[in-house]
């Protein structure tokens, strides 16, 4: 990628690129807790975006994206986003550095990247960290590693319309080679937490239904939990998340909150644990234990939270019947995208065969399979 990417640089631009990457994400657990301040545990992988860019002495910003075959050009004194165009992360990430202080001044920048687009890996977050960290090298701002993270959820936000949390762009800045990050999302710091698989692997299945967190259904959970939150704070005084109540409290929070709002609640709440008990099996070894907290993940937020869909369901509950088979759930803001799966190294052929088939059967189309190597966070080549 790095040599096609200069030379596709040089050809557009005539010029050598500084080259950025940051990588996507996988979550091995904790999904949908990071906006109630709780806690997740992902890790970048070793695809993701890269950007190439150089400074051209204009006020105007030419853009180039290698997957659309596009370009895009703009002022910095002029940004205006547009929602849905890729150049809308380019100028998001500007517009927030420059209301920040920063100096930026035209340049070139072109993108290219090997991350597959509505798998769930976040993309998004790993273009706009990689905008980020290309800019900061570039004009030598300096700009701390959870401030690019920072800026690049807030663009989401505001360019977007994704109300997302933390957790993507923190991983796609602070990965590490062969560790998960046990990221607190109240501090937003987090603990690196090795890695080691022994003889099992982890493989996504892509369901191949395509994702749009945009759709207002991430938003509304999120406002699901904010609403059992303002109720629940008139009788747990002090509380500020749904990450702040302990699983023993569940039966008086059922007490408290409505029907409808309890199984949003509870998910948030037991989530929070798993990933602690998830993190702490992993770092002594106890596979078993780390892949049924995985399996529980799924039940929870197919059931309870209601993000999965019917690919995802099939997905994961075909591959917890294997006995070669540790865990397996949804992964990320779900609706479609991938599932994340603990596999015996010796048995990933028959797991591709099995999923494969019944999938096939079932929804005429096949999985992709995806197998994952944590890897390091964003930075300059
Ligand atoms: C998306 C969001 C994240 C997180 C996950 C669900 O990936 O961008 O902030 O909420 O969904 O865990």
């Amino acid at each position: 990628m790095n040599p096609q990417l200069a030379q596709t640089f040089q050809s557009l631009f005539s010029a050598t690129p500084l080259i950025a990457f940051a990588p996507g994400r996988i979550n091995l657990i904790g999904e949908h807790t990071d906006y109630q301040e709780g806690f997740v545990f992902p890790a970048a992988v070793d695809f993701g975006i890269y950007i190439g860019i150089q400074k051209n002495s204009q006020k105007l910003c030419r853009l180039y994206s290698m997957d659309f075959d596009q370009e895009y050009s703009f002022e910095l004194d002029y940004i205006s986003p547009k929602k849905g165009h890729w150049a809308t992360y380019v100028m998001g990430m500007c517009a927030l550095l420059q209301q920040s202080g920063y100096k930026l001044e035209g340049f070139d920048l072109l993108i290219g990247g090997n991350i597959p687009v509505g798998s769930g890996l976040s993309s998004s977050a790993a273009l706009s960290v990689a905008i980020g960290t290309a800019i900061s090298g570039l004009f030598e701002l300096g700009i701390p590693k959870k401030n690019i993270a920072l800026y690049a959820q807030k663009a989401e936000h505001l360019f977007a319309g994704v109300n997302c949390g933390i957790m993507d762009p923190y991983t796609s800045s602070f990965g590490a080679e062969g560790k998960a990050l046990l990221l607190d999302c109240r501090t937003n710091t987090h603990q690196e937490v090795s890695v080691d698989l022994q003889e099992f692997s982890l493989i996504l299945a892509n369901s191949k239904v395509k994702h749009s967190l945009a759709d207002s259904a991430y938003n509304k959970r999120r406002e699901a939990c904010e609403e059992s939150v303002r109720i629940l704070q008139a009788h747990f005084p002090g509380i500020k998340t749904l990450r702040d109540i302990p699983e023993s409290d569940l039966v008086k929070v059922e007490s408290l909150i409505p029907n409808y709002l309890f199984p949003k609640a509870k998910h948030v709440i037991t989530e929070c644990k798993r990933v602690l008990e998830a993190a702490h099996a992993l770092s002594i070894g106890d596979l078993a234990t780390f892949g049924k907290l995985l399996n529980d993940s799924h039940q929870s937020l197919s059931k309870d939270y209601e993000v999965s869909c019917a690919e995802l369901d099939f997905l994961a509950e075909k591959a917890q019947c294997l006995d070669f088979v540790l865990g397996s759930r949804m992964m990320g803001g779900g609706f479609g995208g991938c599932t994340i799966n603990l596999v015996k190294t010796s048995e990933l052929e028959s797991f591709k065969t099995i999923l494969s088939e019944g999938y096939e059967k079932t929804f005429q189309k096949s999985p992709d399979f995806i197998p994952v190597k944590l890897s390091r966070g964003a930075a300059l080549l």
